[in-house]
């Protein structure tokens, strides 16, 4: 595990999530990671890495679908893309997008140091 200074160095505050084989190109899949919600995709052999909370109104947007680079949210329909979360097909903050990386076969995803806010957290549905 890194260190605070390390983080702050750039080095990044990565945690295995999965292994790699375990996603299938192009399904969401979504866990919870140090206690953020993570959704992780495949798109053209590219893992990305998002919270998995709608920043409209806290849906799950690994249940939701993939297309043309965006995530649709289930509950509403607004788009994200998956390349810097920004709202496409509708007026929404960003989604927030964690950056990721494979290492030795495994999903890492690079975190914010400390918990989430209840603000990330998803509420079930
Ligand atoms: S909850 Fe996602 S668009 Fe409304």
């Amino acid at each position: 595990m890194k260190t605070h200074v390390e983080a702050a160095m750039g080095h990044g505050n990565y945690h295995r999530a999965v292994c790699l084989d375990q996603l299938e190109e192009g399904q969401p899949a979504g866990l919870v990671l140090q206690g953020w919600p993570v959704m992780l995709v495949v798109i053209d052999g590219r893992v990305h890495a998002t919270l998995d909370r709608c920043p409209h109104a806290a849906s799950r947007l690994s249940t939701g679908r993939i297309r043309r680079g965006a995530v649709m949210c289930p509950l509403h329909g607004a788009r994200f893309e998956l390349e810097g979360g920004r709202c496409v097909g509708g007026s929404y903050k960003p989604l927030k997008i964690f950056d990721a990386r494979i290492s030795e076969g495994w999903v890492e995803v690079d975190l914010p140091i400390g918990v989430p806010g209840f603000e990330h957290m998803p509420v079930d549905m």
